[in-house]
């Protein structure tokens, strides 16, 4: 008489070693990518109020952050900048002595080997907080083109290793690639923010780059967060225009898309685990709800395991001293 049942799932489950055995995904500091807020001053190290743990930083304090970044293995940084001034069309973001454009050379000089990508956008420098040019009401996609590669360009020059578009206009990653290949940087890869959703969950960053639109939403040009076929759809005009890395934004509550797109188009692919998914794990672990450290080893974990290559987040830090311990 055979014992029954005769499978036994449980038996791969017993222990640690056994577990580790056939263990199908795994999380490593080689994925993460930490994103930063530069800003002007000195000395400057303001915490966001909504994202505890992350800073508006001056460069020269962002330069002592880093440190920590390289000591931890953290391959790259995605910065942001949080300008002193802002105007109707943006020009912070493509000035070429912008914030950004001064972080990112001060970081190469004092860090060669970290992987410095910039997010391309125009919403942190513009006044009313588009990510584009406002003309009769609505955010014109052909004329911000030309200022989104400028920007690219602009970053590109100061010494960027990698450029990630975030506006979500048409054709921005051709206008990109052409204008980074005219001006000789055909080897500077872009990360494309292909299948970017109209998002609550971006709250608590808007609040960190104080880029929240002035009047309307985002709605007429990142994606209807009901859609799916249409995010297979951007996402292959990205790789056509040339993106190197596509992304999905946010992680959690697009995992499904993260899977879709991977199964698609098997193409190097970033989750963006955003702001606001930061910011509730933050405050339940604050108020005690839940563990912190095993909840974002899973979620991370999860991301991978739906199909992404890499994860632009803000528990890059705890995560890679995390992954040192286990
Ligand atoms: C700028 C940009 C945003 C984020 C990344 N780049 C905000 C937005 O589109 O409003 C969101 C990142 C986050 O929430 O962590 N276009
Ligand atoms: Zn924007």
């Amino acid at each position: 008489m055979p014992l029954f049942p005769n499978i036994r799932h449980r038996r791969l489950r017993l222990n640690e070693r056994v577990r580790r055995l056939v263990r199908e995904n795994h999380l490593s500091v080689d994925d993460l990518i930490y994103p930063v807020f530069a800003t002007y001053g000195r000395g400057v190290r303001r915490e966001v109020p909504s994202m505890p743990g992350v800073y508006n930083l001056s460069i020269d304090m962002l330069l002592k952050e880093l440190k920590v970044v390289e000591e931890l293995g953290i391959p790259g940084i995605l910065v942001f900048g949080v300008p002193e001034e802002k105007d109707e069309a943006g020009s912070g973001a493509y000035d070429p002595d912008g914030i950004v454009q001064q972080a990112v050379c001060a970081i190469k000089k004092s860090f060669p080997d970290l992987l410095v990508i910039t997010d391309v956008c125009l919403c942190e420098y513009t006044s009313h907080g588009h990510c584009g040019l406002i003309k009769e009401q609505t955010v014109d996609n052909d004329s911000t083109l030309e200022l989104i590669a400028e920007t690219a360009l602009s970053h590109a020059r100061a010494g960027a290793d990698m450029v990630a578009p975030s506006d979500m206009m048409d054709g921005r990653v051709a206008a990109i690639r052409a204008k980074l290949d005219a001006g000789g940087y055909a080897d500077i890869p872009i990360m494309a923010y292909s299948a970017k959703y109209a998002s609550a969950y971006y709250g608590p960053f808007r609040e960190a780059a104080g880029s929240t639109p002035r009047f309307g939403n985002r709605k007429t040009y990142q994606m209807d967060p009901a859609n799916g076929d249409e995010a297979i759809r951007e996402t292959a005009q990205d790789i056509e225009e040339g993106a190197d890395i596509v992304m999905v934004k946010p992680a959690l509550a697009y995992m499904d898309i993260i899977r879709r797109i991977n199964d698609r188009f098997g193409y190097p692919l970033a989750a963006y685990n955003v702001s606001g998914e930061y910011s509730m794990v933050k405050a339940a672990a604050k108020l005690g709800w839940i563990d912190e450290r095993r909840v974002v080893l899973e979620t991370l974990t999860g991301f991978k395991r739906a199909g992404a290559d890499i994860i632009i987040t803000y528990h890059a830090l705890e995560v890679a001293r995390w992954l040192r311990e286990a």
